[in-house]
């Protein structure tokens, strides 16, 4: 869940030499603005305290600042006590695991007399142990963070070695956990050294100018060429040089990528939140997901398929892993692919499925859902699957991540970065990816006539514009909001695919709102819910097409004529010339006909703008919900 941001360049030269890139190293304020802007753009990660670090020319000691709390709380540090120019910086924002977010726990942490400094993201399991060993040979320690150790046995390496990349290596080597370590010495004040086990690391390729990120929103505003850094891999970046090696010393290689989308798809464009922005991109995640997913002859093909079509043929099981939004996506696509491929589908939170002892062997697709392609719990599932033989397929938002990289396939969705906390466009282009799969295993083994795949295809292609229409309805829903704004409990009801819309919907209000907010399977409710209802209680309900799966729309209007009878306030989420359901809504949130399996698609729109207008009735922040972090990068 941190921000890391590293940066070497030669410096502004003269006038006439023009910009970055030319003659010997300069100091200059470049790499501070470089880090400083770099870490904004990791904001939206989630983090308690932030830091930077500045080597150069002629600097006995690295200069370097860090104050817990917002980024505002380091610039105005930086700006009470000026750091030197330089020609190298590392800057990190931290989300706190070991040791409370203080300046003194905030990176980057100091070893060898002041002259290096570390920044990483993850977590050292075994750094107590280190400690101990480290303390016994007299080496002193200011905070209670487990990278503190990794720089003092990182100072202990390099004066072995004098070589700062040998002494990452086998720093590296010792460590156990998830790590991406960045490192500077005062003695090379053009290097930056950076390793990367389990935790992302992409390297950002310059003129004259390198940088490094733990994603490439730390950089893109100055270069879209990007080398994404594989497991146990060093990089030492100079200002012209970027070389790979791996935690033996040997070299290794990175692998090139061009960043499909630029630094302005980060900004709000004009929206008031970046959860606003997205939730209007969303038209566009689920086009720009079908993109380019049919051959000539409108045969579905995947982004980066490493697994034999026979294999696929003779798959049995699949296995969603997920966490949160994405497991609910994973969860609408369960019908979805049963229906189609005939398929058993189980969704798992990846945080449960490898303790539980899952059945898994060669005949089983597990399918990994994540915006991030960092989510631990859900990495770790993606390996204890593949130790149990099941091949992986990765439906994963973000380039060059490290889900992607540990599966054998993968369906990258295009969502464009999703800043937000709480994911939105991102969930409805993870069920678009995930029917895509669920089409091409279905024509793939012959459950679908092409015809067939065609027709569900062209129906999905119907949806942006759809999904448009929602959104030109949505004052309704914020007006709804803004008069519950006092609201301290609020239900969810659905059926079918409209039960983890309603899961989802839950999930929204109690990440922006602070809400006690339940979905529930609408069967369920006789079974014990419905003691919930009691005079005036809000519940949602999501109401299946009257044109679609026989008996779920009658099933659902007994269910809110069950609740309005005890009192319920229902606020119905309803296709458009759904009559019947009118009689027994008190509101009614109208939505474009569709075909079963599509609604989710509109069904959850009016939920997520109904929780961020509520948030925001609350003056609470819908981009940073507090205690949550975008990519949950520890189990
Ligand atoms: C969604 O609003 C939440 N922020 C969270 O549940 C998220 O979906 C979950 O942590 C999974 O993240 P991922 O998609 O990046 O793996």
């Amino acid at each position: 869940m941190c921000g890391i941001v590293g940066y070497t360049g030669l410096g502004f030269v003269s006038a006439e030499a023009g910009a970055v890139g030319h003659g010997a190293p300069v100091a200059s304020e470049r790499p501070l603005e470089v880090a400083l802007e770099g870490l904004k753009r990791l904001e939206y990660r989630g983090y308690d305290s932030a830091g930077v670090a500045l080597v150069g020319p002629g600097l006995e000691q690295v200069s370097f600042s860090k104050k817990a709390g917002k980024l505002g709380n380091l610039v105005a540090d930086l700006e009470s006590r000026p750091l030197p120019a330089a020609t190298a910086a590392i800057g990190h924002t931290r989300w706190a695991t070991h040791g409370g977010p203080t300046d003194t726990n905030a990176h980057p942490h100091l070893a060898d007399g002041g002259r290096l400094a570390v920044i990483h993201n993850g977590i050292i399991e075994n750094f107590a142990a280190l400690r101990r060993d480290l303390s016994a040979d007299g080496v002193p320690f200011v905070s209670d963070t487990d990278t503190e150790v990794a720089a003092q046995l990182l100072a202990k390496e390099y004066r072995a070695s004098g070589d700062l990349t040998a002494a990452m290596a086998a720093t590296a080597r010792r460590l156990v956990g998830t790590f991406t370590l960045l490192a500077v010495h005062a003695d090379d004040p053009t290097t930056v050294v950076g390793a990367r086990h389990d935790s992302p690391l992409v390297v950002g390729l310059g003129e004259g100018e390198n940088f490094l990120g733990s994603d490439v929103a730390a950089f893109v505003a100055h270069t879209k060429e990007a080398l994404e850094l594989g497991q146990d891999q060093i990089v030492t970046l100079t200002p012209t040089s970027v070389d790979v090696s791996d935690f033996d010393g040997k070299p290794a290689q990175g692998k090139r990528f061009t960043v499909d989308w630029d630094a302005s798809a980060a900004e709000k464009g004009g929206f008031s939140s970046f959860m606003d922005k997205e939730i209007h991109d969303q038209p566009h995640a689920v086009a720009d997901t079908l993109l380019g997913r049919t051959d000539e002859a409108g045969n579905i093909v995947l982004d980066d398929l490493r697994i034999d079509e026979a294999v696929l043929r003779a798959v049995d099981k699949i296995i969603v892993v997920a966490c949160g939004t994405a497991a609910y996506a994973g969860h609408v696509a369960k019908y979805a692919i049963e229906h189609w491929c005939r398929i058993p589908v189980e969704v798992e939170l990846a945080h449960e499925f490898r303790y539980r002892d899952p059945i898994v062997n060669s005949k089983t697709l597990v399918v990994a859902v994540s915006q991030s392609g960092e989510t631990m719990d859900t990495l770790m599932a993606v390996r204890h699957a593949r130790e149990q033989g099941a091949k992986v397929l990765a439906i994963v938002n973000t380039n060059g991540s490290t889900i992607p990289r540990e599966s054998d396939a993968v369906l990258y969705t295009h969502a464009g970065p999703e800043i937000a906390v709480a994911s939105t466009k991102a969930f409805l282009a993870q069920i678009t990816a995930a029917y895509i799969l669920g089409l091409y295993l279905a024509q793939l083994r012959g459950n679908k006539f092409p015809d067939e795949v065609a027709a569900i295809l062209a129906e999905l292609r119907e949806m942006p514009r759809k999904v448009q229409t929602v959104l030109e309805r949505s004052e309704y829903v914020r007006a709804t909001a803004r008069s519950m704004a006092d609201q301290d409990k609020v239900l969810f009801l659905g059926r079918h695919v409209g039960f983890p819309v309603a899961l989802e919907g839950a999930l929204k209000l109690k990440e922006l709102a602070y809400i006690h907010a339940e979905g529930f399977a609408a069967g369920e409710l006789k079974h014990g819910p419905i003691a919930l209802i009691d005079e005036g209680q809000p519940v949602f309900v999501i109401v299946p097409s009257p044109r679609g799966r026989d008996q779920l729309h009658s099933k659902v209007v007994s269910n809110i004529q069950e609740i309005r009878a005890r009192g319920a306030r229902t606020l119905v989420i309803a296709e458009d010339g759904d009559d019947e359901v009118r009689r027994y809504a008190d509101e009614i949130f109208w939505i474009p006909q569709a075909p079963t399996l599509m609604q989710p698609l509109l069904a959850v729109v009016p939920l997520q703008i109904f929780a961020m207008a509520l948030a925001t009735a609350k003056g609470l922040d819908v981009d940073q919900p507090r205690n949550l972090a975008k990519s949950v990068t520890v189990e």
